[in-house]
């Protein structure tokens, strides 16, 4: 049963290869000081800056440009980001780039017009804005977040070690996101891949949770065998535009609230792999496929029903004959060999991680209680270390 809900999304999405000049319509919606915001320089080298500048330049924006944001933007740039926005009086932020630029733009969003310190206020007390927002739009280049279409900012605090996420309301979300899926053509694979597993872990998150017959656990069913078939097409062709598309679509709709839906949801995977991310800075997506199967293993007694429907549903294993845990167990060891093919991080000493981290990621782990098994330390700290 679906329990009761409301849904409205504030974003409006172009999509498609023709879909940066709607850019030149969405313009003319906010005033003329419009902040710039990208990454390390890939926009720069597959041209899509050229192409974005041009466009601000014809509609005669007043641009300044807050370069540089990291993956897994940290709390110092975000202050940056805020002085520079200020001093620009800015009326829109324009994130061109992946999660990292998304995610940033909304957290300076909200804190531009703010004098509390934004780490302090959204990631350490966890208010609510209530000062002026600015807008925000997203020309994506990278599939995996979500951050498009929804109002979640992480941000990553190298002195306190922590990386936090704040989901905002729908104030704070992108007021127009541009999706095009060959911008994303010039993506590193191993980039691909963990944008990849981000989007099927979202999707995960939000299955792995209650036991009702309920549509939206359908919907999640049919994004994952989507994300699943056209991941082995996109690796094995990463100019696939069918493939690349039809990811880049999925990840939208595996975050953009509506698969959580009247449901409970548990995103344990994301607190553990956070709070390794906090440790080793990471990819997002490799920290998530790092942790997966050791947690996914030890809560699969307590959710075992599910875990058998995911099997069956999602990886066609045939049940005749065996035990439900059988089927379980087959379903797990579906995923794992899918996310070797695919060529994700098994292991979190893949990316840095070491057995004297532990502790400490254990301590960074927050704990929710959404998933079949609120998990005490002594689990935690187990599954890291299968995960190390
Ligand atoms: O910095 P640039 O030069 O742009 O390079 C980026 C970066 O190095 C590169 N890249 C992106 N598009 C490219 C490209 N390189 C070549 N061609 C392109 N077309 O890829 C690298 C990773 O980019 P990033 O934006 O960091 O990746 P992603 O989209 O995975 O975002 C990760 C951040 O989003 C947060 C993560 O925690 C992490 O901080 N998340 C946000 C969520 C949300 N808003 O709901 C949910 C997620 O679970 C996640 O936590
Ligand atoms: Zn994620």
């Amino acid at each position: 049963m679906l329990g009761n809900f409301s849904y409205h999304n504030a974003t409006k999405l172009y999509f498609g290869e023709d879909s940066l000049q709607y850019l030149k319509q969405e313009l003319p919606k906010y005033g003329n000081n419009v902040v710039l915001i990208y990454g390390g320089g890939s926009i720069k080298k597959n041209g899509i800056y050229d192409q974005v500048i041009a466009i601000l330049k014809e509609s005669g924006k007043n641009i300044a440009e807050d370069a540089g944001v990291m993956p897994n933007p940290t709390a110092d740039k975000l202050r940056e980001g805020v002085k520079i926005a200020k001093a620009h009086h800015a009326d829109l932020l324009l994130a061109v780039g992946g999660g990292s630029c998304c995610d940033y733009a909304k957290a300076v969003s909200v804190s531009v017009h703010c004098d509390e310190d934004p780490w302090d206020k959204y990631y350490a007390r966890f208010e609510e804005p209530d000062c002026e927002i600015v807008p925000v739009g997203c020309i994506l280049t990278m599939a995996g977040t979500g951050s498009e279409m929804n109002g979640g900012a992480v941000i990553t605090n190298h002195d306190t070690k922590q990386k936090i996420g704040h989901v905002f309301g729908e104030e704070v979300m992108p007021k127009f996101s541009i999706l095009n899926p060959r911008f994303t053509m010039s993506l590193p694979k191993r980039q691909m891949v963990a944008g990849i597993y981000d989007i099927f872990n979202h999707i995960c998150e939000q299955y792995f949770s209650g036991e009702d017959d309920n549509v939206s656990d359908d919907l999640a069913e049919a994004l994952m065998k989507s994300v699943i078939r056209n991941a082995l097409v996109a690796v094995d062709d990463p100019e696939n535009y069918e493939a690349r598309s039809n990811i880049m679509w999925a990840a939208t709709w595996a975050l953009n609230t509506l698969i959580s839906r009247g449901k409970t949801t548990d995103w344990m995977v994301h607190m553990l792999g956070q709070a390794a991310g906090a440790y080793t800075d990471a990819t997002h997506g490799m920290t998530l496929s790092a942790v997966s199967l050791p947690y996914y293993r030890c809560i699969m007694p307590y959710g075992l029903p599910k875990f058998r429907k995911f099997a069956v549903d999602v990886w066609g294993v045939i049940p005749a004959g065996k035990t439900d845990q059988e089927i379980a167990r087959e379903g797990l060891a579906a995923l794992e060999n899918w996310m070797k093919k695919i060529g994700v991080a098994m292991k979190l000493s893949e990316l840095g991680a070491t057995e004297e981290m532990i502790e400490g990621i254990a301590d960074a782990t927050l704990i929710l209680d959404g998933g079949y098994k609120v998990l005490d330390r002594g689990e935690i700290v187990r599954i890291l270390k299968e995960s190390l």
